[in-house]
């Protein structure tokens, strides 16, 4: 079924895993990552930028897909329509109108007392739709769509509570070192920060940048209250190569299905990887 993430992330928090957030960028994700989740008896979160969304048709479009190919593909794993980096109130608004079951506002970027506040008006439209919300602070590195960052900023944990109790919201991404897009080098994530942030908020702590971390730090962050990852990058470089390997080697292919289908095959396999290492996998 459709529904927020408000209470995958308290299981997954409270039985010691991780629920992977994998971003769309067209159907065939939506299909790969709907099927992974089924197959693993995984809950999931559909991750959707606002840039994503454009690209695809907007939010409406992605909503009726989702909800389409859970049907065909009789998906019984609890599925969250999230939105990923919102921009603003409206972006946020238009998404939980459209159907989306859950939102981030990223205020990250604004003053603390700014930042409050849009989150504030958030939680309350959200909530009274049954919509869950991540809010951020802190800077994670790197670009993603219409976000980018200016070098990292670590979130201060007095924040993170103050945040928390003044918004209402059900989990919080504190930027703790993290990066869009491949790291150059081995990531370096405040680990003392995260456990302290964890234990004060009481809320389950989401990581972005789930691309390339390694599996011994992933293990660390879910034993220190990471109850969400997310992953866009990993999935993007899989299905890239895929596309790259066939028409290499069938250079008068044109039917996007031979090049597109196996790109599909690629991004499942890629996400089921990441199910099994979050432990999110027999957890539906
Ligand atoms: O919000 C989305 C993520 O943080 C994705 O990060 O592309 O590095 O995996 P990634
Ligand atoms: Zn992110």
């Amino acid at each position: 079924p459709l529904v927020s993430m408000k209470e995958m992330l308290i299981k997954g928090k409270e039985e010691g895993y991780a629920v992977g957030q994998f971003n769309l960028n067209n159907l065939e994700f939506t299909q790969a990552i709907l099927q992974a989740a089924q197959e693993e008896n995984s809950p999931v979160i559909l991750g959707v930028s606002e840039g994503a969304a454009r690209y695809m048709g907007g939010f409406n479009t992605v909503v009726a897909m989702v909800k389409g190919l859970m049907e065909d593909y009789k998906v019984t794993v609890p599925v969250a329509i999230h939105l990923d980096h919102g921009s603003s109130f409206e972006a946020c608004a238009k998404a939980i109108h459209a159907g989306f079951t859950s939102v981030m506002i990223d205020a990250s970027h604004h003053p603390f007392e700014e930042n409050v506040e849009i989150t504030s008006k958030v939680v309350e439209l959200a909530h009274f739709h049954g919509v869950s919300v991540e809010a951020e602070l802190g800077t994670v590195g790197g670009q993603e769509d219409d976000v980018i960052a200016e070098g990292v900023i670590y979130a201060d944990a007095n924040e993170c509570v103050e945040l928390v109790k003044r918004t209402g919201i059900d989990c919080l991404a504190p930027a703790l070192g993290s990066v869009h897009g491949p790291y150059k080098g081995e990531p370096n994530l405040g680990f003392k920060e995260m456990e302290e942030i964890g234990k004060l908020t009481g809320l389950p702590l989401v990581l972005h940048g789930g691309t390339g971390i390694p599996t011994k730090d992933i293990q660390k962050s879910v034993s220190l209250g990471t109850a969400k990852i997310n992953v866009n990058t990993e999935n993007q470089i899989a299905s890239a190569k895929t596309v790259r390997e066939v028409l290499a080697a069938k250079p008068n292919e044109y039917d996007p299905r031979k090049y597109l289908g196996p790109a599909r095959d690629a991004i499942k396999e890629t996400v089921q990887g990441k199910m099994r290492e979050f432990g999110s996998s027999g957890r539906a």
